[in-house]
């Protein structure tokens, strides 16, 4: 798909300059389509529901390919939160690494461990924001995991993964990877970055309903399900009573599936699979840059010296919450934090969504 075709598949576009897909992206056509077929059979009573529950299984093909992962790394579940809690309970005893500004689905399922067993490092910002060198330092000689995302939706800033596992893995840690605000437009080699748990929610950059997410397992390594289900067995499934009988593969780990978050994912992904995905990156990091620097021009800070993501937070000290009315009123989706201002950058975005926004934001001060 070129760029046009991409952004011609989003209705809400012709309305909207869409700036908060880190916040949800806007429904695509395709998406829409099979949504709406499977929910006029359930309305008839014509649809079946074990071919409903074989998208969690075509779901894990896409996916995997999408990540250049084996298929039988990646468990189907419905939140990052599980994801980082399903990897939790899997620790030895020791200590965990994480950000103190880290998300609350990666930060808390490691918090709410026992303190005595898995103490957390909350590292602080040296100067700005929690960086890759930040956590790096932080890292000891009992610590068993280092957790981030990428990339950081407060700031924009981007993890360099390899550095941080090569420094994790010096003193045997893992690496837990939330890629749900990047992956589907920055590109990823998850084996080679050296992350050993990656996990994606679909309902931003992936385009899926919410309640469709993965995480990718290391290669030969199998933990135990957080959360046990009918589904956590070897095929064919049964019901009631029974051994728990766990597959040898990640599919292990799955959590108990609802049905249309997974039917919508595979349009969703079928349609990313479609796109060329270093002429995303280069789009979506070019256009970031443009925003960056159209709205410096105009008297807004950037919270990261260097503009290397497709989100871009800036300072707008006061004038946040005026400059965020405005953008509305041009029907500008951006994302106003406090005093600072979010874009975030798709596909589907192009330069004409970029103009409007800064016609809208006009002079800051
Ligand atoms: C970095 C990051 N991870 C995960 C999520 C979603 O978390 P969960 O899947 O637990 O709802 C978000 C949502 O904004 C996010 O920004």
């Amino acid at each position: 798909l070129t760029q046009t075709e991409f952004r011609a598949l989003f209705p809400a576009l012709r309305e909207w300059a869409w700036f908060d897909t880190p916040g949800s992206a806007p429904l695509a056509d395709p998406v829409a389509e099979d949504l709406l077929t499977q929910i006029e059979l359930w309305r008839r009573g014509s649809f079946e529901w074990r071919v409903w529950d074989a998208a969690v299984e075509e779901s894990r093909g896409l996916f995997a390919q999408l990540a250049g992962v084996e298929v039988d790394r990646v468990a189907a579940l419905a939140s990052v939160a599980e994801a980082a809690s399903t990897v939790a309970a899997s620790l030895q005893p020791g200590s965990i690494v994480i950000s103190d500004e880290e998300y609350r689905s990666v930060l808390y399922p490691f918090l709410a461990l026992d303190p005595r067993r898995n103490p957390v490092i909350r590292v602080t910002a040296t100067e700005g924001v929690v960086s890759t060198a930040d956590l790096v330092a932080a890292i000891r000689s009992d610590t068993v995991l280092v957790a981030a995302s990428d990339t950081l939706t407060s700031n924009g800033a981007r993890i360099a993964w390899k550095e941080l596992s090569d420094a994790a893995h010096a003193v045997e840690a893992e690496v837990f990877a939330d890629l749900t605000q990047a992956f589907g437009v920055l590109q990823y080699d998850i084996d080679a970055s050296g992350i050993d748990y990656a996990a994606v929610h679909g309902y931003k950059w992936l385009l899926c309903p919410r309640g469709a997410a993965w995480l990718v397992t290391p290669p030969g390594r199998v933990i135990a399900p957080l959360l046990p289900n009918w589904k956590s067995t070897v095929p064919p499934f049964g019901y009631f009573g029974g051994e728990l009988e766990l597959p040898p593969d990640a599919s292990r780990l799955d959590t108990s599936p609802a049905w249309l978050s997974w039917l919508g994912s595979l349009p969703a992904l079928k349609t990313m699979l479609r796109l060329n995905p270093a002429e995303v990156e280069q789009h979506c990091v070019g256009l970031a840059r443009v925003w960056a620097e159209e709205a410096a021009r105009v008297g807004l800070l950037p919270v990261i010296a260097r503009q290397d993501s497709h989100i871009v937070v800036m300072e707008a000290g006061a004038a946040a919450p005026k400059l965020g009315r405005r953008l509305a009123a041009a029907n500008v989706k951006a994302t106003c934090l406090g005093t600072r201002l979010r874009v975030g950058v798709h596909y589907f975005n192009d330069l004409s969504d970029i103009e409007r926004g800064v016609a809208a934001l006009g002079r800051v001060s």
